[in-house]
């Protein structure tokens, strides 16, 4: 099973992407992730791509869509994956039908306020990617990653100046990939203001009924 989490920043991708990638055995690929490892490590593609991520742009297409290529081609994603944060132009959409099957796309919706609030407060995990916020969902003991135990972090592109632009960006270039999924009727939308647990509950519920309708 291929999947696609999509949704506005905040919306809660990869905390429900972490969980439910554990729960059907897919490989999680978070493309921002990717990047901020490649920025913590100051690779060529960090540099390349830390001024992108801090103002809230786009990294190029052409660089997505090859780090993607090379990273669908490894061992973990034969058994399926799941795409968080990509695509996320119809671009970069139209280059993942070149080389991939996707079969299902879950759009989260959120208002843009709510993604702003839930943005400003946000700590991250560096270990396992898992996100938190100590209004709506604390880690157990303060600061402290549940799941790893590791120190959480702020993320630099967090400030409501760059999330504002962020969202800007989300509008006008990723929610076309609404439509774009929605003409081939692989795209379901979730409420993504629920609780997390219920919202896992959700998606996983729908999910198993796709599995069934597949086989
Ligand atoms: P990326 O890392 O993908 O960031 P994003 O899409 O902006 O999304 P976020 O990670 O900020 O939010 P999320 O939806 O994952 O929400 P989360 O679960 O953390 O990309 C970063 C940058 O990299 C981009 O701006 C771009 O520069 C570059 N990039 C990445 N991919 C690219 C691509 N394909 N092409 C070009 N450039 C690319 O949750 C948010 C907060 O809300 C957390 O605090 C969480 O605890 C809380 N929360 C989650 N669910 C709930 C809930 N149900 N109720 C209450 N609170 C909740
Ligand atoms: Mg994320």
């Amino acid at each position: 099973m291929n999947l696609i989490l999509l949704g506005p920043p905040g919306s809660g991708k990869g905390t429900q992407s972490s969980r439910l990638a554990k729960e059907f055995k897919l490989a999680h690929i978070s493309t921002g992730e990717i990047l901020r490892e490649a920025v913590r490590s100051k690779s060529y593609l960090g540099e390349k791509a830390n001024h992108y991520i801090h103002t809230g742009q786009l990294v190029p297409d052409e660089v997505m869509i090859e780090i993607v290529q090379e990273r669908l081609n490894a061992l973990d994603c034969k058994e399926g994956f799941l795409l968080d944060g990509f695509p996320r132009t119809i671009h970069q959409a139209e280059m993942l039908e070149a080389f991939t099957r996707i079969h299902l796309v879950v759009a989260l919706k959120v208002e843009e306020e709510e993604c702003v609030q839930r943005l400003a407060s946000r700590k991250t995990c560096p270990g396992c990617g898992l996100t938190y916020n100590p209004v709506n969902h604390p880690p157990k003991k303060e600061n402290v990653c549940d799941q790893c135990g590791a120190v959480l972090i702020l993320r630099g592109d967090d400030k409501p100046e760059t999330v504002r632009e962020r969202l800007k960006v989300y509008v006008k270039l990723t929610a076309p990939l609404i439509e774009y999924y929605q003409r081939t009727g692989r795209l379901e939308f979730v409420d993504g203001t629920l609780a997390p647990d219920k919202i896992l509950q959700n998606l996983k519920n729908m999910l198993q009924s796709k599995i069934l309708l597949w086989k």
